[in-house]
This record gives C-alpha cells, sequence and structure tokens, in this order.
C-alpha cells in the first residue's frame, strides 16, 4: 500500500503548549510523561493500576467540559491540554484535604515518613491545614502475619494494593470491601491477612504510595535475642525484605539456612 494511503499510528496533541506526537490509544497521562511534564497522580501505578479513582491527575481539555482524569483518558488528534493551572492545582488541593480528612496523620512515627506519595503531594500543593475535618473509621491494624502488617487508618484506597494482588500476582487476597463511608480495603470476612490465601509476596507492600500496608520490622527484637546468644547469624541476598537490605538478618538457628543460599528469604516468605 502506498505510503499516503497508510492509515498513520500516530497522534498529534498540544501539552501546555508544548507539541507532542504519540502513538494512538496513549494516555494523555503518557503522553505527558513522554514530553517530560509532570502530571501528580496517587493511585495510577504503570502496568498495575489506571482506574481513575483519585482525580490527582486531572487536566484541562480545551473543548470538554469539567477536568478528565489524564490516566484513563485517551489522546486525540488536535487535543488541547492543560496540566498546570490555578483551578486545576486548587482542585487537587481540595482532594487531597477530603483524602488528609479522614486519615491517621502522624507521620513522624509512620514507616513511611519522608517516602510517602501522599505527604509528598501535600507538601507540593501546599496543603497546611486540613478545611473539611471529617469522622474517621476505626480501624484494627492486623499484624497477626509473620511479615505484612495492614493498618487501614492511612489507607487512601487507591486500590493499588488490590491490583497487585489480584492482576499481577493472581491470589486476589485483598479487595474492596463495604460501601460508602464503611469502605475499605479488607479480606474475606475481615480476617487477617494471615488467615486468607496470602502467599506473603510482598507486592501489596510495594504497591502501596502509603504507610497503610508495610512490613513487619523485627530487627530489634532479633538484634536482642543474638544478644542473649541464644541465635546465630545467616546471610540472606534478598532484595526486599528491608532487615537484609540495611543491615544483616538475624533468624533462629532452627530453621537450618546456611550462609549464601536464600533459605531465610524462603521461611519468612521476602
Ligand atoms: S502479600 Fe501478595 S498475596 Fe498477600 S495480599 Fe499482598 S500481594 Fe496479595
Ligand atoms: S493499602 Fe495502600 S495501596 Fe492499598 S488501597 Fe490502601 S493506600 Fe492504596
Ligand atoms: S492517578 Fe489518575 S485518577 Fe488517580
Amino acid at each position: 500500500m502506498p505510503d499516503n494511503l497508510k492509515q498513520s499510528n500516530k497522534v498529534k496533541l498540544t501539552i501546555d503548549g508544548k507539541e507532542v506526537e504519540v502513538e494512538k490509544g496513549t494516555t494523555v497521562l503518557q503522553a505527558a510523561r513522554q514530553a517530560s511534564i509532570d502530571i501528580p497522580t496517587l493511585c495510577f501505578l504503570k502496568e498495575i493500576n489506571a482506574a481513575g479513582d483519585c482525580k490527582m491527575c486531572i487536566v484541562d481539555v480545551e473543548g470538554r467540559r469539567g477536568f478528565v482524569p489524564s490516566c484513563i483518558t485517551q489522546v486525540e488528534e488536535g487535543m488541547k491540554v492543560r496540566t498546570d493551572t490555578t483551578e486545576l492545582n486548587d482542585a487537587r488541593r481540595v482532594m487531597l484535604d477530603l483524602i488528609l480528612s479522614t486519615h491517621n496523620r502522624d507521620c513522624l512515627t509512620c514507616v513511611r515518613n519522608g517516602n510517602c506519595e501522599l505527604q509528598t503531594l501535600a507538601e507540593k500543593f501546599g496543603v497546611t491545614h486540613i478545611e473539611y475535618e471529617g469522622e474517621k473509621m476505626e480501624h484494627k491494624i492486623d499484624d497477626l502475619s509473620p511479615s505484612i502488617v495492614r493498618d487501614n487508618g492511612k489507607c487512601i484506597m487507591c486500590k493499588r494494593c488490590v491490583a497487585a494482588c489480584k492482576n499481577v500476582q493472581k491470589i486476589g487476597a485483598i479487595d474492596l470491601s463495604g460501601r460508602g463511608f464503611k469502605s475499605r480495603i479488607s479480606t474475606e470476612n475481615d480476617e487477617s491477612l494471615n488467615n486468607v490465601n496470602c502467599t506473603f509476596c510482598g507486592q501489596c507492600i510495594t504497591a502501596c504510595p502509603v504507610g497503610a500496608i508495610y512490613e513487619k520490622d523485627e530487627t530489634r527484637k532479633c538484634l536482642e535475642k543474638i544478644k542473649r546468644q541464644r541465635y546465630f547469624c545467616c546471610c540472606s541476598n534478598s532484595t526486599s525484605s528491608k532487615s537484609s537490605t540495611r543491615r544483616r538478618i538475624w533468624i533462629s538457628n532452627r530453621y537450618k539456612c546456611s550462609r549464601t543460599n536464600g533459605n531465610s528469604t524462603k521461611k519468612i516468605r521476602f
């Protein structure tokens, strides 16, 4: 077929005045990222979750009523997109305010302090006080599993963990449960993660943008046991376990692990 009759697979649009050419089917968010234009996101996780829930990634598309979530909006020929206007940033600030209004905000003692996507965005958008103080639901921390702690008081309902567990790991140990004010991330019958089909792979932890699901850190307990000389040291080459990447991991000699293999990691499932 002659070149001039071939249907082009490319789409041209402008983002913040910059002309961008991308493949058909690309989302506005992907197009912006390809052009090194930063659009804030919270629920989006590349290749894992694009549900359009948090609305942090909203953009202004000329000719469209209201703002659209860029993570689920596909590019169109001639589209004119703006990502960084006063109105957009005001709307993002309100969204952050609403999330924070029901959030347990004890940042100083949070495991993700300094490495939290919500904290970073709140700082970026100048959220210095909470306008809409909301009623908070009581949540029990689930720390019964050997390696994972869930704290729904910090959960922002982005569902990144659900997508990682269901779509990537194909396990489906956690899901959205309840309605309205009572919606939460939970397991079947609200059981502890320890009593469901969770394999303790830790992918939900990697996906979570905040401190709502995290590794159990028993380094202090282990060091205490070492001090009492009832345990000896063994090495692990795990890349995901905090205790093994930041410092040596110490576990009971009943695990019979060698110095170099990954038996220790198998036992703790990371
Ligand atoms: S550890 Fe793995 S299996 Fe368990 S809830 Fe998280 S992602 Fe699912
Ligand atoms: S636990 Fe984390 S990843 Fe899962 S929905 Fe809550 S904030 Fe999102
Ligand atoms: S990142 Fe697009 S809606 Fe959450």
